[in-house]
């Protein structure tokens, strides 16, 4: 398996715990996807650049640290709308992309439909994406954006399989990868196992 961060924290397995529950309604849902990624930031943004600037706090001329990466978030249509609030709740200048992808069920193929993105060549670009099953979506997501000019792209989820984790980094070994917790395996349907279903589903409430 290529390397990946699993973004431990007690707060994150509680929340991933309910998220998890069947019964867990789409209000809720909802509400705790945004939140896991809000805290899987802390560590997903540990690598962006500052630089300082000169500030006047209400007592002195000091200097400031200044977020100095361009940051781009771009979330796979449909799931990975699911964690765009959280995102940009704690990185609101950043600028949004999106990428339409679902998986063929009968081949698990993936089949791109959508893809608008800013400017891509000098920014830190963050991959939205719930669930990292197969990895064809995500590999199909980086080369899009690499095609595009994106030249360091970070792929967040909340659950990974270790197949997709292999598929991604196989194709894409630049490519890091955080998630909240590494599931299993997958099922012949290609669900992640014990997983969280179709997390697409849940969150628009559309099965
Ligand atoms: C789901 C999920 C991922 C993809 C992961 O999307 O949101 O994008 O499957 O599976 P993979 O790693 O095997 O490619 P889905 O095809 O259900 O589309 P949706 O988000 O529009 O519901
Ligand atoms: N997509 C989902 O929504 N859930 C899975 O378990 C795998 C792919």
């Amino acid at each position: 398996m290529g390397a990946v961060v699993v973004t431990e924290h007690p707060l994150i397995r509680h929340k991933l715990g309910l998220v998890r529950m069947k019964q867990t309604e789409p209000w809720l849902f909802r509400q705790l996807v945004n939140e896991i990624t809000y805290l899987m930031l802390y560590e997903a943004t540990r690598n962006l650049r500052t630089r300082p600037i000169p500030i006047e706090t209400p007592l002195a001329s000091t200097t400031a640290e200044w977020l100095d990466d361009d940051v781009v978030v771009v979330p796979i249509l449909r799931a990975g709308l699911g964690m765009l609030d959280g995102f940009l709740r704690l990185i609101p200048l950043a600028k949004v992309g999106f990428v339409g992808i679902y998986r063929d069920h009968e081949s698990l193929e993936p089949v791109e439909y959508y893809c608008k993105v800013p400017e891509l060549r000098k920014s830190q670009v963050y991959v939205l994406d719930p669930m990292l099953a197969t990895g064809g979506s995500a590999v199909a997501a980086a080369s899009s954006l690499k095609a595009r000019g994106a030249t360091s792209i970070r792929h967040l989820c909340l659950l990974a399989a270790p197949e997709g984790i292999n598929a991604l980094h196989a194709a894409h070994p630049d490519v890091e990868i955080y998630c909240a917790h590494i599931d299993e395996r997958l099922d012949e349907q290609g669900y992640i196992v014990p997983g969280i279903g179709d997390c697409g589903d849940r969150l628009f409430w559309t099965r």
